[in-house]
């Protein structure tokens, strides 16, 4: 039984086991339909619980679970004891001997953590407050359908430094993948987080100027300003020249793509013009989520 909690806490092997399925499963759907693909999950059942909002995850995750033959019970966590005081250990106890997996969308990293530590059944992380790693190996699948391998890219993270930044340069410390992070000094990932990183073997530059970030890259990803559980904080005005706009992406490399886990806030992290250009890969990458996802519970189903 393996756990989908953090990609720093799987291989880059794994990554590759992954992506590779994927690939082949996509090939296998696009050559034979849907019906074809393996049916992992039949009658196996899997507990999707929310503290937070979800249209990607949680319909990516119900269609790819039906499509291995699994079925869903979908959980928010305010319909749950858990919002009652149950503790997280008891609910995982109790929830892992009814269901095959559990994936959780949570607001502290720890829940999730503790989650796992309880449950019988393998738990996927499906964001948390500070990761969001489903969505950056989904991305990393998009990067190399359009853009040949990963090690070839330059990728920039751009904006706020948040949960999916953080996976990112987890990514980045696991396959060495090249990555510059571009955020405003104060609202950047911890200096701790970035030299650990570096000493375990991330490619990471940080650099705070947008316009020298971007200079040249192959991939451009920005998210919201304000993450889901960041309450009222006001980061409009230190982050505006962060924006990706059609003039900043002029400075990246003429073949860059650009990506957004979304939702997005047009007008404030990026532009309507840059998400609906020919570079942009925001809706290829929401439909990879499904893909990669069916590969994810395969990985963590199966027990090499
Ligand atoms: N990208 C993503 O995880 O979207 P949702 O919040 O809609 O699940
Ligand atoms: N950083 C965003 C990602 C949403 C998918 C958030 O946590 O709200």
């Amino acid at each position: 039984m393996k756990n989908f909690t953090d990609i720093k806490d799987i291989s880059k092997d794994d990554i590759e086991d992954i992506l590779t399925r994927t690939k082949n499963e996509k090939k296998i759907i696009k050559d034979n339909g849907i019906q074809a693909i393996e049916k992992i999950l039949m009658g196996k059942t899997v507990a999707l619980i929310f503290e937070k909002p979800s249209t990607r995850t949680r319909v990516s995750f119900e269609v790819g679970i039906s499509q291995q033959g699994g079925s869903t019970t979908v959980l928010q966590s305010s319909d749950i004891q858990l919002s009652r005081g149950e503790t997280v250990a008891d609910t995982a106890k109790v929830l892992s001997n009814y269901v095959d997996l559990i994936v959780i969308r949570c607001f502290k990293h720890q829940t999730m953590i503790d989650f796992a530590n309880n449950s019988s059944v393998p738990v996927i992380n499906g964001l948390t407050d500070q990761s969001h790693p489903c969505q950056v190996i989904s991305d990393i699948l998009t990067i190399e359908e359009n853009k040949g391998h990963l090690s070839k890219q330059n990728l920039l993270w751009i904006g706020d430094g948040n949960n999916v930044a953080r996976s990112w340069l987890e990514a980045s410390t696991v396959t060495n993948l090249n990555l510059t992070i571009c955020t405003p000094k104060h609202l950047s990932l911890s200096d701790n987080l970035i030299e650990s990183s570096v000493r375990n073997g991330a490619n990471v530059i940080v650099d705070h100027d947008p316009k020298n970030a971007i200079t040249n890259k192959s991939v451009v990803i920005t998210d919201t300003w304000n993450s889901m559980g960041d309450g009222s904080a006001n980061k409009e005005n230190s982050l505006m020249p962060y924006q990706v706009n059609k003039n900043l992406m002029t400075k990246a490399a003429k073949s860059a793509v650009f990506m957004h886990c979304l939702p997005a806030h047009r007008g404030h992290e990026v532009t309507g013009e840059v998400i609906d250009s020919k570079q942009s890969l925001v809706f290829e990458g929401a439909e990879n989520r499904l893909h990669v996802q069916r590969s994810i519970i395969w990985w963590c189903l199966n027990s090499d």
